[in-house]
Parts: C-alpha cells; sequence; structure tokens
C-alpha cells in the first residue's frame, strides 16, 4: 500500500469502476474519478462506486466565482477528499471554491490545473498566451497559490519547478506517470513513479498501465511497494 499512489479509473461503466475501487483502494491513498463517470452516473452513481473509499474527484471546475462555489457546495455531501479546479478561473474564483470548501466538516483539498499538458507553446500562442508553458505554469500556480489552494496537479516535469518557486507547502499531484516499461499511450513525456517521488511529488496519478493491465490489484500493488 502507498498512500502517495492514486489509481485514475477513467471508465464510464460503474460496475467496472466499482469493482476497480474495491479491488484498487487498498493498495493505494485515493482512487481518481473524472468527468466521464460523473456526467454519466452523477451522485447517485459516484456513491455507489465510491463504497466510502477516499475519493479524488477530477471535475476540473471553471466558472465565474459564483458558480464554482456553489459547485463545490454541491458536492461536497459526497465526501471526496480532492476536488480540481482550472486556476485560469482567476483569483476570485479560486477564492470563491477555497471558502466554499471550508463550509466542509472535514478538510477537502481543492487542488488546480495550471496548463493542460495537451497545450504546446503553439497551441498556447494561439489563445494568446505568449512565453510558452512553463512561464504560464508559474504565473496561475502563483494565482493559486496566493488564493488558499492546497496544491496543483503538475506535469512530472514540472515538479522541479514548482518546488523551486513554492517550496514544500503546495500538494503536488502529478499525472504523466509510467512505470518503467509500460506502454506510453498518448504520453509523450514521463517519468517513473520512483523518479516522480523522487522529484518532489506528493501524490502519483497513475490510469492506464494499472486499469489496462492483466491483473489491475497486482499492478496497483506493484507500483505502491515501488514508491514505499
Ligand atoms: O495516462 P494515464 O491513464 O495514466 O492517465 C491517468 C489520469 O491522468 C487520467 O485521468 C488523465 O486524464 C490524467 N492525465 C493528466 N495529465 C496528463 C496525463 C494524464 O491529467 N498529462
Amino acid at each position: 500500500m502507498s498512500r502517495r499512489l492514486i489509481a485514475a479509473i477513467d471508465t464510464p461503466e460503474l460496475d467496472r469502476a466499482g469493482a476497480l475501487v474495491r479491488g484498487l483502494s487498498p493498495h493505494c491513498g485515493l482512487v481518481k474519478l473524472g468527468l466521464e463517470f460523473f456526467l454519466r452516473h452523477g451522485p447517485a452513481g459516484f456513491a455507489e462506486a465510491a463504497q466510502g473509499q477516499p475519493i479524488f474527484l477530477d471535475l476540473k471546475l471553471h466558472d465565474i466565482p459564483n458558480t464554482v462555489a456553489g459547485a463545490v457546495r454541491s458536492l461536497l455531501p459526497l465526501g471526496a477528499e480532492m476536488l480540481t479546479i482550472h486556476a485560469g478561473g482567476g483569483a476570485k474564483m479560486i477564492a470563491a471554491a477555497v471558502a466554499a470548501a471550508g463550509t466542509a466538516t472535514w478538510s477537502p483539498k481543492i487542488l488546480a490545473v495550471t496548463v493542460l499538458t495537451s497545450l504546446d507553446e503553439a497551441a498556447l500562442a494561439e489563445i494568446g498566451v505568449a512565453g510558452g508553458p512553463a512561464q504560464q505554469v508559474l504565473r496561475l500556480a502563483r494565482v493559486a497559490l496566493d488564493n488558499g489552494a492546497d496544491g496543483l496537479v503538475c506535469s512530472p516535469h514540472e515538479i522541479a519547478l514548482l518546488r523551486d518557486a513554492f517550496g514544500a507547502r503546495p500538494i503536488l499531484v502529478v499525472p504523466g506517470i509510467r512505470p518503467a516499461g509500460a506502454a506510453l499511450g498518448d504520453q509523450a513525456r514521463v517519468m517513473t513513479p520512483e523518479q516522480a517521488v523522487k522529484a518532489g511529488a506528493d501524490y502519483i496519478v497513475v490510469g492506464r498501465p494499472i486499469t489496462e493491465a492483466a491483473d489491475p490489484v497486482a499492478a496497483a500493488a506493484a507500483i505502491a511497494a515501488s514508491i514505499r
């Protein structure tokens, strides 16, 4: 078991999600459910799949502050341990999400997504962001942390940049992880679980290397063992 491992269950199927949560939870700190699952099955499906286990609900909220605060309040009864917002929503939106999360009886963490890793320098230029991804990641991370976000979702190759700029305090949750020898899928720049933890990740997010393994539970157990 490793508390640092987050298993990403990217399936829209309720039964499969439930089975994966059951099988994987003993080996990881949290299980991540996202938009494709939540939009199909909603809060009732979430509760059925989650079975009371610690969940990272990755919906990447992005709207006006009042709406995002309301969305966070609507999600709180689900009991997720971590929620995501887009830092690009700006200071007031981030602060509103954090304040809404602060009304919970536990401490759900608000994590900010900075620049989607699917956006390269050219794609950013096209939407009016000059200077490339690293500069924009730092800019948005600063806005997020200054406004109370507990941490950031970042690529493995941004860990050093963010630790240098912001120190040990922000929780860094890092997808784009591949065990040595695993298929890359659509991931171009990856680190192994050990490399990412050594670089300063608090949590690593691993999806397909677990869910598409012949034995997902054994795959999760092996990754957990590698970072213990
Ligand atoms: O690639 P993999 O299946 O391990 O992805 C696990 C999770 O991490 C997925 O839910 C995916 O959306 C997310 N991810 C991400 N940023 C990346 C790569 C994957 O947020 N660069």
